[in-house]
């Protein structure tokens, strides 16, 4: 029975992460199973030629200690292994060799829910550097007392979390490691990233904690108990979140929300004492990356996306820019300034009504052309920049994308196999309940 429904979920998994690979978002996929399963093979792959001196882990960051599997370069390091974990796992034995870093997990018990994320970690240039790679939503249920029911009902929701698995976010969590430096890279377009910063020291009731950005802006402050917005400079207005009792669990990191590329930054988080004292410093190094956005020439629009935090302020100036510097599209005044814009976007821009009150910041470009593409820019403005956005367009001619073809067929290709495997599937089972039913009816 297990065999029989194992083919098509580890096809099911192996689509998600192509869609995953070429959409922009972070990779996430959603598994159900059963208790007692014998084993499942959470997938997780990367190219080998880039596993120079990596190590990879599997963890689960709900869990303390979080590994629940360990592979370096010598072998299996499992000493920090949670002890739940104990003897089920295992990876292939030349996993860093060729890039197949799936996790094999057996003896499926119902606390084996929960998000598991393959993450590879290095070491170069006095930094410890890491890395996710992909993120599996498992969960474990109790059997049904009907086979055939517990089949359907997987297969549909199988088929439901792959086609919203590409528009999956999950929530990045850092795993928090003991050297100064500590750096995150994210997809632009993650709704929020946490920034790190752990202390197990026990911090006075009175400390100050204090997020500066590298150019010694003020991120976000807490103190006497209680965030303090109007300390915080409005590039970050809205778009950050600390813990709740935070001095007391020694957790102080800070959630960035609406990330863009102009994030990509050194935050440094300071605590201080009554005296000002420093009583702790951690940094840590943030790299969004680019938005791009891809279309083929022929389409009636394109859009730009930028979303940010909403209620920007009434004076403020949104400018949306080209490679060389044209104006794209132009609003203040709470209107668009047509007369501003570039003759080469002339009645080929739009962008959404009330957006300093919605923060939807995107731009829709009509006709796109092969000559659009390149780097656009967007800057809200009032006295200081407020908040801003590289995009990168590409729009393909119509007769030179093989490259992208080849992609969609294959995700294609590989939905119209699953769709037939569970078809055939269906109608087995189907099949199977009505020989049982004419056998029970005519002994
Ligand atoms: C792997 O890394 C080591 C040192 O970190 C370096 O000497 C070696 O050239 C690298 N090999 C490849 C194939 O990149
Ligand atoms: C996972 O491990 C179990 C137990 O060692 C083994 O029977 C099974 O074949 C493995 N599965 C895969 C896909 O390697």
């Amino acid at each position: 029975m297990f065999r029989f429904r194992s083919a098509p979920l580890t096809l099911l998994l192996t689509c998600s992460w192509i869609i995953a690979v070429s959409g922009v978002s972070q990779h996430a996929s959603a598994v159900e199973l059963y208790e007692g399963d014998p084993f499942i093979l959470l997938p997780c792959d990367f190219p080998a030629d880039e596993l120079n001196q990596t190590s990879v882990v599997w963890s689960r960051y709900d869990l303390n200690p979080s590994t629940v599997h360990q592979r370096q370069q010598e072998g299996d390091e499992l000493k920090d292994q949670h002890h739940l974990y104990s003897g089920r796992t295992s990876m292939k034995t030349d996993a860093l060799e060729t890039g197949d870093l799936s996790l094999n997990l057996t003896k499926l018990h119902l606390s084996d829910s929960g998000s598991y994320t393959c993450t590879i970690r290095w070491f170069r240039r006095g930094l410890n550097k890491e890395r996710r790679v992909t993120d599996i939503q498992l969960q474990v249920k109790e059997r049904f007392p009907s086979w055939a029911k517990a089949l359907l009902v997987l297969l549909v929701l199988l088929a439901v979390g792959l086609l919203v698995s590409g528009a999956l976010y999950l929530h990045f969590r850092p795993y928090f490691m003991s050297v100064p430096i500590y750096q995150v890279e994210v997809d632009s377009g993650v709704e929020s990233v946490q920034l790190t910063c752990k202390t197990t020291v026990k911090l006075p009731e009175n400390a100050k904690v204090e997020w500066r950005d590298r150019d010694n802006r003020k991120v976000h402050v807490y103190q006497n108990g209680s965030d303090q917005p109007e300390e915080q400079h409005r590039y970050y207005g809205g778009r950050t979140e600390m813990k709740r009792i935070l001095l007391k669990t020694g957790d102080l990191s800070l959630t960035l929300k609406y990330l863009t590329d102009w994030d990509s930054k050194t935050y440094t988080c300071t605590v201080y004492n009554k005296e000002k004292h420093i009583l702790m410093k951690k940094q840590v190094e943030l790299e969004v990356k680019d938005c791009q956005v891809e279309v083929e020439e022929g389409v009636e629009s394109v859009q730009l996306p930028f979303k940010t935090a909403p209620d920007l302020p009434e004076d403020a100036k949104v400018k949306w820019r080209d490679k060389d510097d044209m104006k794209v599209h132009v609003y203040t005044n709470k209107s668009d300034q047509p007369e501003e814009q570039h003759q080469n976007y002339k009645d080929r821009t739009e962008m959404k009504k009330d957006l300093l009150k919605t923060g939807d910041l995107s731009l829709t470009l009509k006709y796109p052309k092969e000559t659009d593409t390149g780097r656009y820019w967007c800057g809200v403005i009032n006295k200081d920049v407020l908040r801003g956005k590289t995009v990168k367009l590409k729009v393909k001619g119509q007769y030179e994308d093989t490259e992208q073809r080849s992609v969609s067929l294959s995700v294609i290709g590989c939905l119209s196999l699953v769709g037939c495997l569970s078809l055939v599937s269906c109608l087995s089972v189907v099949g199977g309940l009505c020989s049982v039913c004419v056998f029970l009816t005519y002994p």
